[in-house]
């Protein structure tokens, strides 16, 4: 074996890299709990495709049934359809900024739990309907309708990622988990409730199985919390108050029915948005009625403020569902970081 090189005036020392970046290459492990909820990810894959799809049968349905159904995983997919791309941006940066690994790999898994909920609105829709969700042409006022809601949805989908990706790198690691938290606690929330409420065998597997990714998911979050939230300045909790509204705002969508705050929709949206959940709910997918999915929005967010008022975060006012606190406006999309 050859000898190795020293060279006569010492070794060189290699240029310093300049910051962020991701290198130099490392593996800094501080929480030993993060990186056990990583390997119980990886044993919890589930394929998609695997699920029962020859049970959504299209013919089963009316064709008004078939549009709300597909309608809702449109909606869905506004949440669901950006987490992949989100939470690969969100990788990217986490491995930037050197976060410890099991938070890189926390992220990378969810990512890849988020591609398997951006299949479940591909399959769905594209059963369905196919050329979902924009790319047919519609033909009656209700397909009208449903087009045109689409295609408004997805200009704010656009606006938020627009405004997530210039914001990523100015919030700070409790700000942007804070928001995830929200987004999760919603998504865990939603899914539980539909796959009791739903009469197909096809989404109650469905949900059941993104109900538990979104579980574990909120598990992530809260354990980088748990490590990030002492100690945090009055400026930062506040910032937080006003994301926490912010997820309400944007999370409404999905959950509920969208706020007047950062929506820009046409004034016929909501009545017609109404009709169209209206067909999805009678077609048996199990989207629950007004009152309920206020009153599980509402315990969802009483379970959010108990957990950050224990660390000294004020919760904002939501008087939409007569929650009080701390008035905040949200206007900006780059106010808006939640996902699924
Ligand atoms: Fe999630
Ligand atoms: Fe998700």
């Amino acid at each position: 074996m050859a000898e190795v090189t020293v060279p006569e005036g010492g070794f060189l020392p290699a240029p310093e890299i300049p910051q962020p970046n991701i290198f130099p290459i490392e593996w800094r492990v501080e929480t030993a709990k993060l990186a056990a909820i990583y390997e119980k990810a990886k044993r919890a894959v589930w394929n998609p495709a695997d699920l029962p799809w020859d049970e959504l049968d299209p013919a089963a349905f009316t064709p008004e049934q078939r549009l709300g159904v597909m309608y809702w995983f449109s909606v869905l997919a506004n949440f669901d359809a950006s987490g992949p791309a989100v939470f690969a941006r969100a990788t990217v940066h986490a491995f930037e900024k050197h976060q410890e690994d099991p938070v890189r790999k926390c992220f990378f898994s969810i990512t890849r739990d988020e591609m398997n909920h951006e299949e479940c609105c591909q399959r769905a829709i594209t059963r369905l309907w196919p050329g979902g969700p924009l790319d047919w042409k519609p033909v009656t006022d209700l397909e009208r309708a449903a087009h045109n809601n689409i295609a408004w949805l997805y200009h704010n989908g656009g606006r938020y990622w627009n405004g997530y990706s210039a914001a990523l790198g100015r919030y700070t690691l409790p700000v942007l988990f804070t928001s995830f938290m929200m987004g999760e606690m919603a998504a865990s929330t939603l899914f539980r409730g539909m796959a009791a409420a739903t009469r197909h065998r096809l989404f109650a597997e469905m949900f059941r199985r993104i109900g538990r990714d979104e579980s574990r998911h909120l598990q992530i979050c809260m354990t980088i919390l748990e490590k990030e939230w002492p100690g945090l300045t009055d400026e930062v909790k506040g910032v937080i108050t006003r994301q926490l509204r912010a997820g309400f705002v944007f999370l409404s969508m999905i959950l509920w029915e969208p706020p007047d705050e950062f929506w820009d929709l046409p004034p016929y949206f909501l009545a017609n948005h109404r009709v169209l959940i209206d067909h999805a709910r009678d077609a048996g997918l199990g989207v629950l009625d007004h009152d309920r999915q206020a009153e599980n929005w509402r315990q969802a967010m009483a379970k959010v403020r108990a957990i950050v008022e224990r660390w000294g975060i004020e919760f904002p006012a939501i008087p939409e569902l007569d929650i009080d606190g701390v008035k905040v406006d949200v206007t900006d999309p780059e106010d808006i970081i939640p996902v699924f």
